[in-house]
């Protein structure tokens, strides 16, 4: 494993504790240190980020919730470095760009962004574009940066534009977008269906609950794979399911190794009855992931990009089109 994800790994308990706001509604009181200790003898992100910034306030500044400056703008396309990549899976990767250490990137829960990249020009020279919408994953209040994984097609377009970049190359981006207002409390239990590169909006929204001591909400995640290997952050997201008891994670693979110990297949009505939250008034299902398993689950989205209507094995399990929402 690289260092740069050894020290998102580690940066889990770190950032989504609860150990910088003082208070802990979790059982496990091992994160509940003094902050200045927790970036000595830790590390993760928020180390890294204090020495690759000139300004050594910016690490006490994790929590300041009044600033302002953003460095998004949703009607203009900026420029982001590219800073550091890192392999995830054979064949996802993670991307951190950065910006000015003193702005927040400017994302609300939950959104993702679009980016775009000149494909040549076209009949009267003007250059030609292709735009591609992708979920940060890094902490929206993080100074300076943002991360995005990846999925690298062989044949896709803007995914081989991001292989090929090298660390100081540049990227446009715009945004936010925003999919779905997610506001603390909102619902009970939150559901989510991811599969491979899906789990980029769960990320988001996870991280957001799981930092949030005042969000009681319970999170299920069921997170469905090719195979164990190809499983995104599993280090990320085992610590962070040890280490807050609103949030619990079940895999399954369609080829399991001998010893793997989650599902096997795709998700079942059994899985699901299982392992996410009843249907009801205080219940949301989330679900991302590629088409097939959408049509599987949920039924895919419609071609406007509408939720379009609800099927599969969701709706065979009561769920109505109210508590679904498809990424
Ligand atoms: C809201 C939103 C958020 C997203 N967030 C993320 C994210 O965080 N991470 C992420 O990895 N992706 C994300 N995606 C998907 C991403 O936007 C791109 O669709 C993806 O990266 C593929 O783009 P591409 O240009 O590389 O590939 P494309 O050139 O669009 O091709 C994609 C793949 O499909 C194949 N393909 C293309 N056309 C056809 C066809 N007609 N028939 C069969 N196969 C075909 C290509 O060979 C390639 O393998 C998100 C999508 C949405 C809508
Ligand atoms: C990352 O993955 C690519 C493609 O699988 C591979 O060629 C490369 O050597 C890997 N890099 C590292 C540092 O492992």
């Amino acid at each position: 494993m690289s260092l740069f994800l050894r020290r998102i790994a580690k940066a889990a308990p770190i950032a989504f504790s609860n150990a910088f706001r003082g208070e802990s509604k979790s059982n496990f009181n091992c994160f509940r240190v003094p902050v200045g200790a927790i970036a000595a003898i830790t590390g993760g992100i928020s180390y890294y980020y204090y020495f690759s910034s000139t300004n050594l306030v910016h690490l006490e500044a994790i929590n300041e919730e009044n600033s302002p400056k953003v460095a998004l703008n949703p009607d203009k396309w900026i420029e982001f470095k590219l800073h550091e990549t890192a392999n995830v899976s054979h064949n996802t990767k993670l991307f951190r760009f950065t910006f000015d250490p003193s702005a927040k990137l400017g994302l609300d829960i939950a959104s993702c962004v679009i980016t775009r990249a000149p494909i040549g020009q076209d009949d009267e020279g003007k250059p030609k574009y292709v735009i591609r919408p992708y979920t940060p994953i890094s902490d929206p209040d993080a100074k300076g940066y943002f991360d995005l994984l990846i999925k690298l097609y062989p044949e896709g377009i803007m995914s081989q534009y991001f292989a090929k970049l090298k660390r100081g190359d540049v990227v446009e981006v715009k945004g936010p977008i925003e999919k779905l207002r997610y506001t603390p409390n909102m619902k009970k239990h939150i559901g989510m269906i991811a599969g491979g590169s899906g789990i980029t909006p769960m990320l988001q929204l996870i991280e957001a609950v799981l930092k949030n001591p005042d969000d009681s909400s319970q999170v299920s995640l069921l997170y469905a794979n090719v195979s164990p290997d190809d499983i995104l952050l599993k280090q990320k997201i085992d610590t962070l399911a040890a280490s807050h008891p609103n949030f619990k994670v079940f895999y399954t693979v369609d080829n399991p190794s001998n010893n793997w110990r989650g599902g096997e297949g795709f998700v079942s009505k059994d899985m699901v009855l299982k392992g996410l939250p009843r249907p009801g008034d205080d219940t949301l299902i989330l679900v991302c992931g590629p088409p097939g398993m959408m049509k599987h689950v949920s039924g895919d989205k419609a071609k406007d990009r509408s939720q379009g209507e609800l099927s599969g094995i969701l709706k065979d399990l009561g769920y109505t089109e109210e508590m679904v929402y498809k990424f």
